[in-house]
């Protein structure tokens, strides 16, 4: 049976759209899913940071949640290049994505990075969307559930028994992410049941109510099948959403 009734789908744009890009994808975005607003669904957008005010004027009075693709675990000071929690909610953010795999893999952030960033976004009131993976190495050599475990006690070390009911968790495993390559619906199963565990041991039955996601390489043709499974409570997808009707196919 399903551990939740609410299926959560989301895209991160990475750094692919424009301010108009972006614009004209939430307007036609929100036009094509107005139909959904009432329904189970929890819709969020992720575009790039300098998108995000004129997002908000349109996503603001629509069932289209905003999110934030990093964020710094401070609200000011000497951090050239950052962007704090305070400059965020001036914009509307509600989401803010954490530990990306190409924040991880491609600028060296560390799971350190990313408790104090999960801790700061919980305290600020986002809704922390922590991403964990393994990459096709830890895959091979039988690390999956070492690497998983460990990306998931350090990110959510501080985080509070309380601050837990307002987390999100994506799945995105690194040799999936813009490969074309996806798990299978049982092998993102078996890890999202694996992921559930870890979070029940240190936040109890609050890890029943905890969406964990899937991303990478999740297209309309394989997404039915991934969200079916029991611990998959949607999607984060990145290139197969980049035309809002294609997002909306999915
Ligand atoms: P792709 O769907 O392009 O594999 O990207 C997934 C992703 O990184 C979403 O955050």
């Amino acid at each position: 049976m399903k551990k939740l009734n609410r299926l959560y789908l989301g895209t991160n744009t990475k750094m692919y759209k424009t301010i108009a890009d972006t614009a004209s994808f939430l307007t036609q975005l929100r036009q094509l899913t107005e139909d959904l607003a009432d329904s189970p669904l929890t819709l969020f957008v992720i575009p790039s940071f300098t998108s995000l005010e004129s997002a908000n004027r349109i996503t603001s009075r629509s069932h289209i949640r905003l999110g934030a693709q990093n964020m710094c675990w401070e609200d000011q000071g000497q951090f050239t290049g950052e962007i704090s929690p305070v400059m965020l909610k001036e914009v509307g953010v509600s989401v803010v994505e954490i530990g990306h795999s190409e924040r991880r893999h491609v600028f060296r952030e560390d799971d350190f990075d990313q408790e104090k960033k999960t801790a700061k976004a919980a305290q600020s009131g986002f809704t922390p969307l922590l991403c964990i993976g393994e990459t096709l190495i830890q895959r091979e050599y039988g690390l999956s559930g070492e690497t998983l475990s460990t990306q998931l006690k350090v990110g959510l070390h501080s985080i509070t028994g309380e601050q837990a009911k307002h987390l999100w968790i994506a799945y995105e495993p690194v040799w999936a992410i813009g490969t074309g390559k996806t798990a299978t619906a049982e092998q993102a199963q078996e890890i999202h049941a694996y992921i559930r565990k870890v979070l029940a041991a240190k936040f109890g039955a609050a890890a029943e109510e905890c969406p964990i996601l899937y991303g990478g390489s999740c297209k309309p043709s394989n997404a039915a099948e991934i969200f079916a499974k029991e611990d998959v409570d949607g999607g984060l997808i990145g290139g197969a959403a980049l035309k809002a009707e294609d997002f909306v196919a999915i």
